[in-house]
């Protein structure tokens, strides 16, 4: 049997499988089993209130979850689909509400990863999947984070480092426009080249949407973002430093470049992976650098922002 056969076994029987997207790594199970999905949010400790993405492999699933006929949802599909973007668009009753945490709406997207798309062919089914992590952590990147944060997963397929390294954009499309309810692996121009009549309407951000807490994917170390002026209260033989393109400001203990050319996309790709490998390291603080809020920089300025705790002067304070 192969490890697709095997995971896909577990699917069906109502288990849980952590797997490989694009973006980061996913922990899955049949969307249309309401007590598997019960189990993701057990494994993950995740509040109630937080829906899950469903994966699809083919429009044909799409049918089942939404009966939304709006001609962008094919456009954006031709377009961006499989690819991170994220549609929430309104649910069919097949959907069950622990999915969607009770709201009319259900976001969808069909990932760009053989894996991903094979085991959701070979379960038969559409696949409910948060990021594999604990709630609230750092989101995996790797099938070794998984294992070591989410060792109650049923299986795990690996298919080494993700390629984006950050979560799906997802957006609700509005009768006048769209807006952006997380940043994500597609920008807003990207978005805006395939429904240009949103040009004026493509909002970013959303206080509404649930699931949008100001805390999220930190790790369990102090984490800031860098000012100069911290490098008066904190000892850098102590401490862990993330920088964008390699200037480093003191003999920290460890330090990590995330791209000496200055690419965005190279950044996103290792920023989960370089904090994974700080909080697992022996530094007590952890500081990162600012990148330039363009592009998919303003996705990572978005994890940076909420895995950063305020600094008050006292680096060890959120202990
Ligand atoms: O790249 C990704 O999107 C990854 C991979 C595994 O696909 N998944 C992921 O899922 O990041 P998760 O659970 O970490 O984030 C899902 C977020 C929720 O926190 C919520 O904010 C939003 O998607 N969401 C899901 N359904 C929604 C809905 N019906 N309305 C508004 N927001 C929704
Ligand atoms: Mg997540």
């Amino acid at each position: 049997m192969t490890a697709i056969e095997t995971a896909a076994g577990i699917i069906q029987k109502g288990g849980v499988v952590a797997f490989p997207t694009e973006t980061v790594y996913g922990l899955g199970a049949n969307a249309l089993n309401p007590r598997a999905v019960a189990r993701i949010f057990e494994l993950k400790e995740r509040p109630s209130f937080d829906p899950l993405i469903v994966h699809i492999a083919d429009m044909e699933q799409l049918k089942v979850l939404s009966s939304s006929e709006d001609p962008r949802i094919w456009k954006l599909a031709e377009a961006f689909w499989p690819g991170p973007l994220t549609l929430v668009l309104p649910k069919t009753e097949q959907v069950p509400d622990i999915v969607t945490s009770g709201l009319p709406s259900v976001g969808i997207r069909m990932p760009d990863h053989p894996m991903a798309l094979d085991l959701i062919r070979e379960s038969g089914c559409p696949i409910a999947a948060p990021s594999a992590n604990k709630f609230g952590r750092l989101s995996p990147t790797k099938a070794a984070h998984v294992k070591h944060h989410l060792p109650e997963a049923d299986y795990i397929l690996d298919g080494g480092a993700t390629r984006i390294g950050l979560e799906s954009t997802i957006i609700r499309l509005e009768p006048d426009g769209f807006q952006i309810l997380r940043p994500g692996g597609i920008t807003r121009d990207e978005l805006v080249k395939v429904l240009p009549e949103s040009l004026k309407r493509a909002r970013v951000g959303s206080p509404e949407a649930p699931g949008m807490l100001e805390s999220h994917y930190s790790p369990s170390k102090p984490f800031y973002l860098f000012e100069p002026e911290m490098l008066s209260s904190i000892v850098p033989s102590e401490a862990g430093y993330i920088s964008f393109q390699g200037e480093i400001p003191a003999a920290f203990k460890k330090a990590f470049t995330l791209s000496p050319a200055g690419d965005l996309t190279e950044c996103a790709t290792k920023i989960f992976s370089v904090m994974h490998e700080l909080q697992e390291s022996d530094v007590a603080v952890i500081l990162a650098e600012a990148v330039p809020e363009e592009g998919i920089g303003i996705a990572i300025m978005d994890r940076l922002r909420k895995a950063a705790h305020p600094w008050d002067g006292d680096p060890q304070a959120p202990q």
